[in-house]
């Protein structure tokens, strides 16, 4: 069996319905459930005895050393972690924690239990880190995109935090002979996505007729990857990778962030039309994210030629799936969207100014303080369309 850490998460949770689809073997998942992992996601599961779920922290190593002993797993594939830039700006604290002394913990406890292997077992074992793009840091319009030989850049908490994690883990490498592997992938997109992140947050905040967030002049270029293609990626490295490599994962699809929200806009306008008016009329520029980085791109050749790893969707396919997988599970959202949700809102975006395409201000506190007294999910039934055709049992029922 195999242990996947931060299972529960967004890309985590696709990785473990996609590695059970298509995998005999089992898992034992780790994830402390913080705010961003939700079991409902694995509720498909429950009766699968092929998956276990610990509620453990990476960052308890006598918890760790007691897991392994007791599940002898044949792989590790790291996803846990804190993951949200923005977090990581008005809060650090928490992403030094998991990401960093974390990830050192669980390399330890890994390390530990791989040196009492047997011969055969211990070439046969991996440790799989799954990292980001944003190591590298920001990319000029013209420049090249990022290489596995881009020298690293971080420069939020958060990107700084996975660089620290990327470092050790090719340490534990070189110094140990450890079994590493590490994937570097550019931004994902899809099915469980936590809505505080640009795509889901659009998609939720348009259905239920709030702003739709721009950082800055919205110009900011990002890669964008089906979560699905990532997860093939990562089964890929995981069988074929060469030890001690990294390999860089992408979509071939680099979008201006404004561009991605009209296409969202433009996709709802037609599956779920407004009484009146545009979804795209709901988009408001507000102040910029500190330090924020122009552009990502991912050279995605070296995965490609060693493995022959390309994505299977195109941003056009994988962006209509994923507002229809919103619009499929509103009860999903509905239940995410607590009083924890909300002051995170409230904090991160009640201080920006904000203003319309037409360049009319807003008084952003006001915007984002009234979600705050929003905790009815009743709220989201002010659209006559939403409520006649897409409030399923479960949403009728937290209603009630
Ligand atoms: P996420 O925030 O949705 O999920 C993180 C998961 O880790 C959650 O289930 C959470 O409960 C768990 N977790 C957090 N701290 C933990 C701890 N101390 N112990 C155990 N579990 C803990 O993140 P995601 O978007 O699914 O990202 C998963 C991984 O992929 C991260 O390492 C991230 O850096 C990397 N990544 C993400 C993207 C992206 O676009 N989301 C892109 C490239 C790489
Ligand atoms: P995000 O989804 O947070 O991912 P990351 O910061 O890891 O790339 O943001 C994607 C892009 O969208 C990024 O350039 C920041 C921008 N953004 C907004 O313009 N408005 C928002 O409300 C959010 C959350 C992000």
């Amino acid at each position: 069996m195999i242990f996947v850490t931060g299972g529960a998460g967004f890309i985590g949770s696709n990785f473990v319905l996609d590695w059970l689809a298509v995998n005999d073997e089992p898992l034992v998942n780790l994830d402390k459930l913080t705010y961003a992992g939700n079991l409902a996601n694995l509720a498909s599961l429950q009766d699968d005895a092929r998956h276990i779920f610990e509620h453990a922290d990476i960052c308890d190593a006598q918890r760790m050393q007691t897991l392994f002993e007791a599940y002898r797993p044949s792989a590790v594939v790291h996803f846990a972690a804190e993951s949200h830039v923005d977090r990581s700006i008005l809060g650090p604290a928490e992403f030094i924690r998991t990401n960093i002394n974390g990830t050192f913990t669980l390399l330890e406890a890994a390390r530990s239990y791989w040196m009492t292997l047997p011969d055969g077992e211990k070439a046969a074992f991996r440790f799989l880190h799954v990292s980001t793009d944003e190591v590298y840091g920001s990319l000029e319009t013209s420049d090249p995109a990022f290489t596995e030989a881009t020298a690293y850049a971080p420069n939020s908490p958060y990107a700084a935090s996975k660089a620290a994690s990327d470092h050790l883990v090719r340490s534990y490498h070189h110094t140990y002979g450890f079994p590493t592997l590490t994937t570097n992938c550019s931004n994902n997109y899809g099915p469980f996505h936590f809505p505080e992140k640009l795509i889901p947050l659009t998609i939720t905040n348009a259905l239920a007729g709030k702003p739709l967030p721009i950082y800055g002049d919205g110009q900011q270029i990002r890669d964008w990857l089906f979560v699905s293609d990532h997860c093939a990626a990562i089964r890929c490295v995981l069988e074929k990778g060469r030890v001690g490599e990294t390999y860089n994962i992408g979509g071939h699809n680099e979008k201006a962030n404004l561009d991605v929200v009209r296409t969202l806009c433009a996709i709802l306008d037609e599956l779920m039309p407004k009484a009146h008016g545009l979804y795209a009329e709901q988009i408001a520029f507000v102040t910029d994210r500190p330090g924020h980085d122009r552009r990502y791109a991912i050279n995605a050749g070296k995965i490609q030629h060693e493995m022959g790893w390309v994505p299977a969707e195109t941003f056009e396919s994988g962006i209509r799936k994923t507002v229809h997988w919103y619009l499929d599970h509103q009860a999903w959202v509905a239940d995410i969207q607590s009083g924890q949700y909300l002051a995170w809102m409230e904090r991160n975006y009640a201080q920006r100014d904000a203003h319309d395409e037409r360049g009319i201000r807003h008084d952003a506190n006001s915007f984002y303080a009234s979600h705050s007294q929003g905790h009815h999910p009743c709220r989201r039934l002010r659209y006559p369309s939403l409520s006649r055709h897409h409030i399923d049992l479960q949403t009728a029922l937290a209603c009630v």
